[in-house]
């Protein structure tokens, strides 16, 4: 046989002889010529079978072969812009590696339910490939992003002692003699304690959130990457913050526009994320509530459906900054002009797609942290070695999160995160 080949390589082999191996997506045939439609993984081709081309065996093996069997074409390769993928293969060769019995998943269309359910065979559709590969572009991105301006990556432990986003949504497990361990809710604790090592680091890895409500931007499992900057304030940290989202939307526009383009994704407000964002307060995003006739109450923090109306005013991105500290959490700053107000930021996407980034200057001083504690009735013990940080050598320092999930939904268009991680975790979906 000849050399094996991806199919994303085609280009160099055209004209020469080549063998696939990979999937049948799709077959038809017409009079005397069989047309097969193979994917590997890298892409579709087009495999044209003419019987006086072939033997016998070859023509009939087409017949037998039913959607997702897995098989080796091989034969010469022409560029035809009119095929699937941009090139097609006259076939002298198939060969049938395992037939697939009934694959469920057919052409026509499937319910939601029905799709999560077989997540595992979903994948293969292109819909998903597209998705997928904007997912691990945006994830390619944030490393080279942070890689480039001298930030260490610094992995926090999964398993901790304590609750870092409110005690409400925390995954409990039983931890051999020391009691009560809980899945992380956020990094962001120890990526301080790097800040504090390194100057500058990011935390990336799975989060966790016992979230009880059925959203269409929650999971109880999701990726995020947390960057931490020691003598950065609040002003610092919404610089970073857009310098940073247009640097990934910037790369996913440049190096995914086949894949949004097969999600039918209208790319214009992706083209506007430029800095400087908006930045805006609190108190005008609930001018801009109150305006359009809610009636949201100042003082709560926003819903879905606040946060939709408020990002409606902006054609990128916003940034609304001074929370009421009643609603944030323990370890924010508070605003020196206004001690009701923590010196928080979020980012909403546009479009309706929500929050995509949580962030904050944090609390430095040792007293104020230590009363902190104490007001959400957090355990001090396990806290000890945080406030350690602030002992020794504390200095101004912030940071901020980013929900993969959420921002892969937004730059795909999707109207439900489920879709934006190979296997999602919903509070009513723990299988496949
Ligand atoms: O706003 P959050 O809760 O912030 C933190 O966890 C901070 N410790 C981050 C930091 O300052 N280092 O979460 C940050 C982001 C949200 O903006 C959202 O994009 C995402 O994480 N997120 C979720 N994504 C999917 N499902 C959930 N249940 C999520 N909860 C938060
Ligand atoms: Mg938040």
């Amino acid at each position: 046989m000849s050399s094996r080949v991806y199919i994303e390589n085609l280009a160099d082999y055209v004209g020469r002889e080549a063998t696939i191996s990979g999937w049948l997506y799709n077959k038809r045939s017409s009079g005397k010529i069989r047309f097969l439609i193979l994917r590997d993984g890298t892409g579709v081709l087009q495999g044209v079978i003419v019987k006086q081309n072939v033997s016998e065996k070859v023509f009939n093996a087409f017949d037998t072969l039913t959607q997702e069997s897995s098989l080796r074409i091989s034969g010469t390769v022409r560029k035809d812009d009119r095929a699937p993928g941009g090139y097609e293969m006259d076939v002298k060769d198939v060969e049938i590696i395992a037939l697939a019995n009934d694959y469920p998943i057919t052409p026509k269309e499937h319910g939601v339910e029905f799709l999560m359910d077989r997540r595992h065979l979903w994948l293969r559709s292109q819909r998903q490939h597209a998705i997928l590969r904007v997912r691990h572009e945006i994830i390619r991105s944030i490393r080279e992003f942070f890689d480039g301006r001298g930030f260490l990556l610094m992995d926090a432990p999964i398993f901790t002692p304590a609750a870092c986003e409110g005690t409400s949504t925390l995954f409990e497990t039983e931890y051999f003699d020391l009691g009560k361990a809980y899945l992380t809710q956020s990094g962001q604790l120890y990526g301080e304690a790097g800040a504090m090592a390194f100057g500058k680091v990011y935390v990336f890895g799975p989060t966790f959130r016992a979230e009880k409500s059925k959203t269409r931007r929650h999971l109880t499992e999701f990726w995020m990457v947390e960057p931490e900057v020691a003598f950065n304030d609040l002003n610092d940290d919404m610089d970073l913050a857009e310098e940073f989202l247009e640097h990934i939307v910037g790369k996913v526009l440049k190096n995914r526009a086949a894949e949004l383009k097969t999600l039918e994704r209208n790319t214009k407000f992706l083209e506007n994320v430029k800095k400087p964002l908006p930045r805006i307060t609190y108190d005008e995003a609930v001018e801009i509530l109150r305006k359009k006739g809610t009636s949201f109450e100042r003082g709560n923090d926003f819903g879905g459906t606040d946060e939709t109306v408020i990002s409606e005013e902006f054609d990128r991105p916003v940034m609304v900054h001074r929370y009421p500290a009643k609603v944030k959490a323990f370890y924010m700053k508070r605003d020196p002009k206004n001690e009701d107000l923590a010196l928080a930021v979020d980012v909403l996407a546009p479009e309706g797609h929500g929050e995509i980034i949580g962030g904050s200057q944090r609390e430095d001083d040792y007293d104020v942290l230590l009363k902190r504690l104490h007001e959400h009735n957090l355990p001090e013990s396990a806290f000890d070695w945080y406030l350690d940080l602030r002992r020794f050598g504390s200095v101004p320092h912030s940071g901020f999160g980013l929900g993969v999930e959420r921002t892969v939904s937004w730059i795909c268009g999707l109207d439900h995160v489920r879709e934006t991680i190979p296997f999602p975790r919903m509070i009513y979906r723990l299988t496949p």
